[in-house]
């Protein structure tokens, strides 16, 4: 089956199987903005969890922290957002809109037209009866300025659209000088200008000289977060992919300078670990070093993984130099810096970054997990391989039958067993069916109370993978089961 046929039927899946909706989805959705179903938010948060844990579990140096998504607007000036334009807002407060980069540039042309018909209205208000408009229009020096303006947006703007040119989209937005942004208070002037957060970095970068000084902190550690962020994505396709609204686990990791390309070379392999313990295999994953790279970093790599529309990003590891401290420095008034009690020296700490999107993450592991798996017997079985540990449900108890005591002998085993892993109880339908539907939600544990539990106190454990069933007694359940469903089976292979 061709790739492209795979991915539309991992994304029917997602949402036949309540892992992602569109949003909005009775107003027929918001292009490129996704919810999350019952299953999606246990997959998503058992990712946030092994990313969180592996951060601050594992690493005695590293602190969370969770900061606001509103910032003072000298943040986005001070970071370099603002001017640079590297993703527009889009939300607007008062109207409840969100703009789209392809809306922007054409009501752009909209207000040159707007121009046009202007001066046209001047000039007939003046001529009276003589008025000609046509010749107006071919003679008038500010009408034919606009409509040469009009013209030659419009005609960059159908080719970019034609070559899906995002970053020529985007440089149209700048030189036209499109501003959108979202307001709040009654007045629109500059301080009230609010920003949705196109990254979360610049949260723990304000956050420096709080977190060092309550934690005692010493150089080198890092501080993670995990939270939303906003881009004007302006071409809605490849799903959670590129999204208006996502969210993203992020990671500041401040140096001595000097220190930082060393750092940078851990961390890259750190990061890689994490993923490659997942178990998907060392050829899904490739590293892109970058050649050209931002004004502030000296060194960038992003780990792509094999999506079936080809090798994508799906984290970046930057070197961020001292860039953001050093202008926040200068924007606050505040001294930013370190004091080495090793060196008795103050500086600027150097700092690497992994940012990864949790969307990103959760579509590689549904890419990876989704199988239709032909069986011996002919029929073919749609499974979600996914690891254990991130599975939405790790258990599921289903009783033969619906009488007989065999569902208060299931109740009673939910009841001792999900205080430790999360359990699924299903009576309906027949075992087969019943099995199928935990397939394809990725469940890697199903029992069956039968009648013979009653007696041996055993249940038939079923392996979702190899679908091999075995008699176990149900005191032995816990543990059989609890490790190879927890995070901590995933970081001790970190
Ligand atoms: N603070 C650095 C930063 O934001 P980035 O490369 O722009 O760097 C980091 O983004 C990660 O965030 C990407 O590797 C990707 O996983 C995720 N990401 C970025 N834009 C996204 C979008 N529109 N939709 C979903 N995920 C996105």
């Amino acid at each position: 089956m061709a790739q492209e046929d795979v991915f539309k039927k991992i994304v029917s899946h997602c949402k036949e199987y309540g892992f992602v909706f569109p949003s909005s989805d009775i107003y027929d959705g918001l292009g490129a903005v996704y919810d999350y179903g019952q299953n999606g938010v246990e997959l998503k948060n058992n990712i946030k969890q092994y990313w969180w844990q592996a951060m601050v579990l594992l690493h005695d140096n590293i602190v969370g922290i969770d900061a606001a998504i509103f910032m003072h607007p000298t943040v986005w000036k001070a970071s370099g957002h603002v001017d640079a334009f590297n993703d527009p807002l889009i939300d607007n407060r008062d109207s409840k809109k969100r703009y789209r980069a392809d809306v922007l540039i054409e009501d752009q042309i909209g207000k040159y037209e707007e121009k046009i018909e202007k001066e046209i209205a001047k000039a007939r208000k003046r001529f009276g009866e003589a008025f000609d408009e046509a010749q107006f229009r071919a003679t008038n020096g500010r009408v034919l300025e606009h409509q040469a303006k009009r013209d030659a947006l419009h005609e960059r703007y159908a080719k970019a659209m034609n070559d899906m040119n995002l970053e020529e989209l985007k440089q149209i937005i700048l030189d036209e000088e499109i501003v959108f942004k979202t307001e709040v208070g009654s007045t629109a002037d500059g301080a009230s200008t609010i920003y949705l957060r196109p990254e979360t970095a610049q949260g723990i970068f304000v956050n420096y000289l709080n977190v060092q000084k309550t934690g005692r902190m010493r150089l080198p550690f890092g501080i993670a977060q995990i939270g939303k962020a906003f881009r004007n994505e302006i071409v809605a396709r490849q799903f959670i992919f590129r999204m208006r609204e996502f969210e993203q686990m992020e990671m500041q990791f401040f140096v001595k300078p000097g220190t930082e390309l060393d750092w940078f070379k851990k961390w890259k392999q750190t990061r890689l670990n994490w993923h490659l313990a997942l178990g998907f295999g060392n050829e899904n994953y490739r590293f892109h070093d970058h050649e050209k790279l931002a004004h502030y970093a000296n060194a960038a790599s992003d780990i792509e993984f094999h999506m079936p529309f080809g090798f994508k990003e799906v984290e970046g590891i930057h070197s961020r130099t001292n860039f953001d401290l050093s202008q926040h420095a200068k924007y606050s008034g505040k001294k930013i810096e370190y004091f080495d009690p090793e060196s008795n020296e103050s500086y600027t700490p150097y700092v690497i970054e992994t940012s990864i999107g949790v969307d990103r993450m959760f579509l590689s592991v549904m890419c990876h997990s989704f199988e239709e798996e032909k069986l011996e017997n002919g029929e073919t079985r749609t499974v979600l391989h996914l690891p254990a540990a991130l599975a939405p449900t790790k258990l599921a108890i289903l009783p033969l039958v619906k009488k007989d005591g065999l569902p208060e002998k299931a109740r009673e085993i939910m009841d001792s067993l999900k205080f430790h892993f999360k359990c699924a109880y299903d009576e309906k339908d027949s075992i087969g069916k019943r099995y199928r539907r935990q397939d394809a939600v990725g469940t890697p544990y199903c029992i069956t109370i039968d009648h013979d539990t009653l007696n041996d106190n055993c249940v038939t454990l079923r392996d979702r993978d190899t679908m091999k069933q075995e008699r176990v007694s149900i005191d032995s359940l816990r543990a059989l089961i609890e490790d190879k469903v927890s995070i901590t089976s995933l970081l001790k292979k970190n």
